[in-house]
């Protein structure tokens, strides 16, 4: 008799427990949203720090890895910030499939752009932490001379001069970056954080 069993159980995929029970932790997406300028990607590198000093796994997608790579194609028009914001949501479902808390870092300036992204990741996976800096503080730190640019008209669309930034409503986590430093920030999400990511014995 022929064999037709040609997916036998050493030939399927393991199962996303099994990937987190194998690096002990529930893996999850914590989505940054904030101002260009505002401290995303700083508190995303000192949280993956803590993670990694904690014994966690982790991983920080930005605009550094992201925009200059895979969506290096994509520009600042309300299209293109969407299908910038909808692609990272897909690779970080596949991060979190593989038992990985991933850190977001993106202005994702928009209800409509942040609640498409907890669509395709799932609402359970989803943490959207508000690093919330008023535009008066983040254009005065300017770090990348961007919002100098913008003003100048040298830039156009560009977040919090002459493209909206909506705030959210009801973040699982606010960081107001104004008062907090980065240490007093990251201590503030690992609080919340432990709790979802700590896999119960
Ligand atoms: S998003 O709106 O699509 O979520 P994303 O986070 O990927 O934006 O990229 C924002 C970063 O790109 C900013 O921090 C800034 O350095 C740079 N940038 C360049 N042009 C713009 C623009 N028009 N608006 C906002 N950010 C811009």
């Amino acid at each position: 008799m022929a064999d037709n069993n040609i997916h036998p159980v050493f030939d399927r995929l393991l199962q996303r427990e099994d990937k987190e029970a194998a690096l002990n932790q529930k893996a999850l997406v914590l989505w940054m949203t904030g101002l260009s300028g505002s401290g995303k990607s700083t508190i995303a590198i000192a949280l993956e720090r803590r993670l990694h000093n904690e014994g966690y796994f982790s991983k920080v997608l930005d605009g550094d890895n992201i925009r200059a790579g895979i969506n290096n194609n994509l520009g600042f028009s309300d299209e293109d910030r969407k299908e910038n914001i909808r692609r990272i949501s897909e690779i970080s479902k596949l991060f979190v499939d593989g038992g990985v808390i991933t850190i977001n870092s993106f202005v994702s300036p928009t209800k409509e752009i942040r609640d498409q992204a907890k669509q395709i990741i799932g609402e359970s996976d989803f943490i959207e932490v508000f690093i919330n800096a008023s535009l008066e503080v983040c254009e005065a730190r300017d770090v990348k001379g961007l919002y100098k640019k913008a003003r100048a008209g040298e830039i156009k669309d560009f977040t919090g001069i002459d493209a909206p930034f909506e705030a959210p409503e009801n973040p699982g986590i606010e960081i107001k970056t104004d008062d907090l430093t980065v240490e007093e920030s990251v201590d503030k999400i690992m609080v919340e954080l432990m709790k979802k990511i700590e896999l119960k014995k």
